[in-house]
C-alpha cells in the first residue's frame, strides 16, 4: 500500500512539474507575440489611432474587440484599399463612417506581424478595463487627501465665533448675578471698588516700573523693529513676483491629460522653444490635428470651432466668423531682460520642467518658479555648463590657446561675425 501511495505522489509530482512547464512555455509565448505587436503598434498606427480613445482613426481597443473576425481585420490592415475597392460591406462601412480619411497600407506586415499587433491590442484593452474598474475608488481616496481650504478656514471661523460668544456670555452673566444680588439688597459694591482701586494702583505701579526699565524699553523697541523690517523685507522682495500665478483660461485646455495622460511631446505643440527666444502657444490648427474628429460634442470644443469659425457639420472654414482665443499669459518677463529659450533648452540642454515644474501634471498652468533676477542668477551659477560638441565653446577654447601662445586674436574669432551677435 505504501509504495503504490508513494508512486502515487511522485506520479502527480511529476504531472504537475510538465503542466507547469508548460504553462509557462505558454506564457513566454505570449508575452513575446504582445511585446513584439506593441513595438510594432507603436512604431506603426500610434499616429492615428489609440487603444481606448478615438484619433484619426476609431480607437483600436473597443474596435478589436467587437470585430473577431481576425481574417478580415488582417486583410484591413495589410491592405484596406483592396477591400474599399472590392467593395467589402464591413470595409466600406468603417471607411464612411471616418469620412473616407483612408488609412496608410501596410503590405510589409506579415500576418504574423498583424496577429502579434491584434493580441497586443486585447490584452492591452483588457488591462486598461480592469484597471479603470478599480479606478474610482483611488479617484475618491485622491480626492479626500486632506481637507480644502474652506473647511479649514469655516472651521476657524466657527471657533472664533464660539469664543466671542463664550465672552460675551461670561460678562452677561456675571452683571446679571450683579443684579440679583443689588435686589437682595446685599451690595458688593463698595468692598469691590475698594479692592479695585488697590489692584488698579499696584497694576499702575508695575507699570511704571517697567517703562522706567530702559533695558526692557529698548528690547522691546528692537523686536518690534525687527519684526516690522523683515515684513517690509520680505514684502518689497515680492513685489511683481507671480510664483503661483494661475489664471483661469479661455477654454479648459488640460496639460495634465494631452501632455501627462496622452504623453503628446511639448515640442508638438510648442515647437519654437527649441528654435527662438519664445516657446510661444500653438495655434488652434494644432488642436484641429485631433479635434476635427475627438470629442466634437464637447462645448470645450466648440470653442476651438467658433474661434476658427469652423462648422463641424460642413467642415468647411468660414474666415469671417473667426476670432482669436485670447489665451492669458502665465508667465512674463520685464522688457529690459532677454531670456531665450532655445538657448536654454537646446544649447543647455535644460529640461522644460526644470523651470515650469512639473507642467504634464497640471490641470491648469500655473507658474512654477519666481522668475526673479536671483533665480537667474543662481541657476547660472549652480549649473555646469556642457560643453562638449558644442561649436561656439570649441572657438572660445582655440582663441584661449592662442591668448596662452601670444598670438593675434580676432573678434571675428570670439564669434564677432556671427548674424546674430550684431541682429535680433
Ligand atoms: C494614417 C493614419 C492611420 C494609420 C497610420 C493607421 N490607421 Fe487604422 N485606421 C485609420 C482610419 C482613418 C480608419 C477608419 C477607416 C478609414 O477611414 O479608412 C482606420 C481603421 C482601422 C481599423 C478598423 C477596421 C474595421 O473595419 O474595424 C483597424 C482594425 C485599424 N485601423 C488598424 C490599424 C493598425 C493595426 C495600424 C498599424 C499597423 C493602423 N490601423 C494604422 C487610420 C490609420
Ligand atoms: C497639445 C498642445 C500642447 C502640448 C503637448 C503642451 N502644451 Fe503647453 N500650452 C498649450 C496651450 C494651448 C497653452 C496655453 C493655455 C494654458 O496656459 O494652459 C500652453 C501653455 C503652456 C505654458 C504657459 C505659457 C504662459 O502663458 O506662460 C507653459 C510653461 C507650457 N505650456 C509648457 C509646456 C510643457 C513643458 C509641455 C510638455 C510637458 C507642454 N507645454 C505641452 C499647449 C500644449
Ligand atoms: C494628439 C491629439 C490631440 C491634440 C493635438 C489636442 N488634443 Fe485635446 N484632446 C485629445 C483627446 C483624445 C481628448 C479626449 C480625452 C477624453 O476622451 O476625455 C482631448 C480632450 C480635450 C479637451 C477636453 C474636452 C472635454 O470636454 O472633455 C479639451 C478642452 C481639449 N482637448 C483642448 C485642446 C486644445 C485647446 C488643443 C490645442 C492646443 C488640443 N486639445 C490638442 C486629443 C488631442
Ligand atoms: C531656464 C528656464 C526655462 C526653461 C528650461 C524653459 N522655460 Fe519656458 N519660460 C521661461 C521663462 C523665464 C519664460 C518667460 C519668458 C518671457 O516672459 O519673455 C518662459 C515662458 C514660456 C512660455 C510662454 C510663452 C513664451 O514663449 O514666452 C511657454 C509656452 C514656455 N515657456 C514653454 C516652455 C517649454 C515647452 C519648455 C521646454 C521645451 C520651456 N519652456 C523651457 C523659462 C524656461
Ligand atoms: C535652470 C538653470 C537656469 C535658469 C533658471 C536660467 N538659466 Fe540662463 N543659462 C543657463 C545655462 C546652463 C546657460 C548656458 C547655456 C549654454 O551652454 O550656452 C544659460 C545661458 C544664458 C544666457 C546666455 C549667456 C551667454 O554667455 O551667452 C542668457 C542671456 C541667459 N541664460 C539668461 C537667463 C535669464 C534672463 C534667466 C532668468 C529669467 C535665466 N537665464 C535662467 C541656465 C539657466
Ligand atoms: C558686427 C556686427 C554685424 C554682424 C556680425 C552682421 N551684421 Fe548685418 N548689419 C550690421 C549693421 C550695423 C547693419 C546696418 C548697416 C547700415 O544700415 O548701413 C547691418 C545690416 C544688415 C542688413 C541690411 C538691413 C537693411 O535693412 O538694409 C542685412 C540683410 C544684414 N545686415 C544681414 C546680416 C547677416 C545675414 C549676417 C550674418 C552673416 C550679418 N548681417 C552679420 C551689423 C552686423
Amino acid at each position: 500500500m505504501r509504495n503504490i501511495s508513494l508512486i502515487l505522489k511522485q506520479f502527480s509530482r511529476s504531472v504537475l512539474l510538465v503542466a507547469g512547464l508548460a504553462v509557462c512555455g505558454f506564457n513566454a509565448n505570449a508575452q513575446t507575440d504582445a511585446a513584439k505587436g506593441e513595438a510594432l503598434f507603436k512604431a506603426k498606427c500610434t499616429a492615428c489611432h489609440k487603444i481606448d480613445t478615438r484619433m484619426t482613426g476609431p480607437a483600436l481597443g473597443p474596435q478589436l474587440t467587437q470585430e473577431t473576425d481576425d481574417a478580415y481585420l488582417t486583410k484591413w490592415i495589410q491592405n484596406n484599399q483592396a477591400l474599399i475597392a472590392a467593395k467589402n460591406p464591413k470595409a466600406l462601412k468603417i471607411y464612411n463612417e471616418f469620412n473616407q480619411a483612408g488609412m496608410t497600407v501596410f503590405a510589409e506586415l506579415s500576418d504574423a506581424d498583424v496577429g502579434n499587433i491584434i493580441t497586443y491590442v486585447r490584452t492591452e484593452w483588457k488591462t486598461m478595463q480592469e484597471e479603470r474598474a478599480k479606478a474610482p475608488a483611488g479617484g475618491a481616496a485622491a480626492a479626500e487627501q486632506g481637507p480644502s481650504s474652506l473647511v479649514v478656514w469655516g472651521l476657524i471661523g466657527v471657533i472664533v465665533i464660539a469664543l466671542i460668544v463664550i465672552l460675551v456670555l461670561n460678562k452677561v452673566i456675571g452683571t446679571l448675578e450683579r443684579l440679583l444680588l443689588n435686589r437682595q439688597g446685599v451690595s458688593l459694591i463698595e468692598e469691590e471698588t475698594a479692592e479695585e482701586a488697590e489692584t488698579k494702583a499696584a497694576r499702575a505701579a508695575v507699570f511704571k516700573k517697567l517703562i522706567k526699565n530702559k533695558k526692557l524699553v529698548f528690547f522691546v523697541v528692537l523686536c518690534l523693529t525687527i519684526a516690522f523690517g523683515s515684513w517690509n523685507w520680505v514684502t518689497m522682495w515680492n513685489t511683481n513676483v507671480h510664483q503661483g500665478y494661475q489664471p483661469e483660461q479661455p477654454i479648459k485646455y488640460s496639460h495634465e491629460l494631452h501632455a501627462g495622460a496622452m504623453k503628446i511631446e511639448c515640442q508638438y505643440c510648442h515647437v519654437a522653444a527649441f528654435k527662438g527666444k519664445n516657446a510661444s502657444i500653438p495655434s488652434l490648427n494644432i488642436c484641429m490635428n485631433c479635434h476635427k474628429s475627438v470629442k466634437t460634442e464637447s462645448p470645450e470644443i466648440h470653442k476651438i470651432y467658433d474661434a476658427l469659425g469652423y462648422d463641424p457639420n460642413t467642415a468647411k472654414y468660414d474666415s469671417t466668423k473667426a476670432k482669436p482665443i485670447q489665451w492669458v499669459r502665465v508667465h512674463n518677463l520685464p522688457d529690459l531682460a532677454y531670456f531665450n529659450h532655445s538657448q536654454h533648452v537646446k544649447v543647455g540642454g535644460i529640461k522644460c520642467q526644470t523651470c515650469h515644474g512639473q507642467i504634464q501634471e497640471m490641470k491648469e498652468v500655473y507658474q512654477y518658479s519666481p522668475l526673479t533676477m536671483k533665480w537667474c542668477i543662481q541657476c547660472h551659477k549652480r549649473t555646469q555648463v556642457n560643453s562638449k560638441g558644442n561649436a561656439y565653446y570649441d572657438s572660445i577654447l582655440a582663441a584661449h590657446e592662442k591668448f596662452k601662445k601670444g598670438e593675434k586674436v580676432t573678434a571675428a574669432l570670439l564669434g564677432g561675425i556671427e548674424c546674430a551677435k550684431c541682429h535680433y
